[in-house]
C-alpha cells in the first residue's frame, strides 16, 4: 500500500482523494495547509471513524513532513499558484506527484516542473479529468480507430454560466498571479481535451480576450442616475447576478464566512469581501482563440464566463468524416436537448447518431477511472487511449492557456516554444 500525503485540503482534496483513499484502505499520513483550523476541523468532524487523525503541517515545513512521514506519492491539491513550489519540492526528493489541474500557473513554472522531473526518480501526473468523461472516450475511440481520418480542424465553443462563472470572480481565480487566468485555470482543461483528442501539441496560438461580464466597468454593474455604482445592500438589491442566484449560496454576502464541502471553513482563503466588480480583477472572461497543431490540424476555441448556460458545441473535422456533440445545461440543471447524443458523420456516407455513454461519479463519470488509474495500476482501457496526462502534457495545456492571454494583451501570435522551452 502507498503512502500520500496532501498538499492543500480543498474542497478537490477532501472530495476527491482523502475521503476515497480512506475509503479504500490507504494511508493518507498528513497534509500541509496554512488552515491549521480547516484541518482540526475536518479530523473532528468529517473523518471517518477508525482512521487517525490527519497531522498537519504548516507550508514551510513541507521537507519536515516528507522526512516524518516518508511518503511514497504526493498529491498537489492547494490553489493553482503553490502547486510549482510543491512539485519541485517533491521531485527533488525522488518522489512521485499527483497534482490537480492547472499543474502550474505559468510556462516558466511548467518548464521548472519538466526540468524538476528530468532530474528525478519520481514524475508527475496532472488530473486533467475532461479526458476520462465517458463521452469523451467515446469521441476519443473514434478518432482512433481512423473514422474520421486526419484530423484537419477543431471549433469548439465552450460557455460558463452565469452561476458558475461568477463564482470565480469573487474568488482568488480573479486575480492572474493566483490561477493564471481563467484561459490557464479552466482553459487547461479544454485545450487538453483537444490535444488528447487529436493526439497532437499545440504550435502557435492567436487570440483575443477581454473582460466584458464582470470588474469595475461591467455593464451589470448597478449605478445610480448620476452613475455612481452602487454599494451596499443597494448593490445587492439591484444587481442582475446576485437576483438571479440568491440563496444558492453562489454569491456570499460581504461578511458571510466562507464555507466549502462539509461545512468545513476557510480561514486561510480568500477575504470575504469581494464581489464581482471589483478594481482588482486583472483577467479576461471572454476569449477567442485559434490554435496550430504540430500535426497541421487547427482549434478555433471561445471561452466565455456569463452564458445562460453551461457545456460546449465541438465539431471535430476530419478527412473523411465529422463529430458533432452539443452539451450542457442550464443554471438549475436541465440538459440541454439533444444532450444525450452526438453525430458522426462520414464525408461519404449516412450520419450516425450516437447515444452518450452514462456512468455514475464526480465531473460527469470521470473520477472512478480516474482515481483508480492515478492510485492503483492504469486500466487496460486507459492505457490503449492514453488517458493519463504527463508532465510534458500538462504543461502544454498551461503554455496554451498563457499563450491565449498573452496573444491577446501583446496582440501578436504567440509559439509554445517561446514560452515553454525558453524558460
Ligand atoms: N480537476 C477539476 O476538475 C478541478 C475541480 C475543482 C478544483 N480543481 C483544482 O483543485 C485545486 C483546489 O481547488 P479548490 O477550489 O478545491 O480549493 P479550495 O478553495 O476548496 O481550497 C484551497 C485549500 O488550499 C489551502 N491553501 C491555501 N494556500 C495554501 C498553500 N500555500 N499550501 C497548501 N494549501 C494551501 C486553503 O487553506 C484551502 O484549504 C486547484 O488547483 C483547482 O484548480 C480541479
Amino acid at each position: 500500500m502507498k503512502r500520500y500525503v496532501l498538499c492543500g485540503l480543498s474542497n478537490r482534496g477532501l472530495a476527491s482523494f482523502v475521503l476515497p483513499l480512506l475509503e479504500n484502505g490507504d494511508t493518507v499520513a498528513g497534509v500541509v495547509d496554512p488552515d491549521r483550523a480547516r484541518v482540526e476541523a475536518f479530523n473532528d468532524s468529517v473523518l471517518p471513524e477508525g482512521h487517525e487523525r490527519l497531522p498537519w503541517y504548516a507550508p514551510p515545513d513541507f521537507d519536515r513532513m516528507v522526512d516524518e512521514l516518508a511518503p511514497d506519492t504526493v498529491i498537489v491539491a492547494s490553489p493553482d499558484h503553490t502547486h510549482a513550489g510543491y512539485i519541485v519540492a517533491a521531485l527533488a526528493r525522488d518522489l512521485d506527484v499527483i497534482s490537480e489541474k492547472p499543474m502550474v500557473t505559468t510556462a516558466a513554472d511548467a518548464a521548472r516542473v519538466l526540468r524538476a522531473q528530468r532530474d528525478s526518480k519520481g514524475s508527475v501526473l496532472v488530473t486533467h479529468n475532461m479526458r476520462y468523461i465517458p463521452r469523451h472516450r467515446q469521441i476519443k475511440e473514434l478518432i482512433q480507430d481512423g473514422r474520421l481520418g486526419r484530423i484537419t480542424h477543431v471549433a469548439l465553443d465552450y460557455h460558463v454560466d452565469l452561476r458558475h462563472g461568477g463564482s470565480y470572480f469573487q474568488r482568488w481565480n480573479r486575480v492572474r498571479a493566483l490561477s493564471g487566468g481563467l484561459s490557464v485555470h479552466k482553459g487547461c482543461h479544454h485545450l487538453d481535451l483537444v490535444s488528447w483528442w487529436i493526439d497532437s501539441a499545440p504550435e502557435q496560438v492567436f487570440a483575443y480576450g477581454a473582460l466584458n461580464y464582470y470588474g469595475p466597468g461591467s455593464p451589470h454593474r448597478p449605478r445610480d442616475a448620476s452613475g455612481e455604482p452602487y454599494t451596499g445592500a443597494e448593490l445587492y438589491e439591484r444587481d442582475p447576478y446576485y437576483r438571479a442566484q440568491a440563496g444558492s449560496g453562489a454569491f456570499p454576502e460581504p461578511g458571510d464566512a466562507r464555507t466549502g464541502l462539509y461545512g468545513l471553513a476557510y480561514r486561510h482563503q480568500y477575504p470575504t469581501d469581494t464581489y464581482l466588480y471589483d478594481d482588482e480583477i486583472d483577467i479576461e472572461d471572454t476569449y477567442s482563440a485559434l490554435v496550430r497543431y504540430r500535426n497541421g490540424a487547427s482549434l478555433a476555441y471561445s471561452l466565455d464566463f456569463s452564458s445562460p448556460w453551461e457545456g460546449y458545441r465541438v465539431m471535430i473535422s476530419g478527412t473523411h468524416g465529422q463529430i458533432e456533440s452539443r452539451h450542457g445545461r442550464t443554471p438549475d440543471g436541465t440538459p440541454l436537448p439533444g444532450s444525450d447524443t452526438f453525430t458522426f458523420s462520414p464525408l461519404f456516407g449516412t450520419p450516425e447518431t450516437i447515444e452518450v455513454i452514462v456512468r455514475e461519479g464526480g465531473h460527469e463519470g470521470a473520477d472512478p477511472l480516474l482515481r483508480s488509474d492515478l492510485f492503483g495500476e492504469p486500466a487496460a482501457e486507459s492505457l490503449r487511449l492514453g488517458l493519463p496526462a504527463d508532465a510534458r502534457q500538462g504543461a502544454l495545456a498551461v503554455a496554451t492557456g498563457e499563450a491565449i492571454w498573452r496573444s491577446a494583451v501583446e496582440s501578436r501570435p504567440i509559439d509554445i516554444a517561446e514560452l515553454l522551452d525558453r524558460s
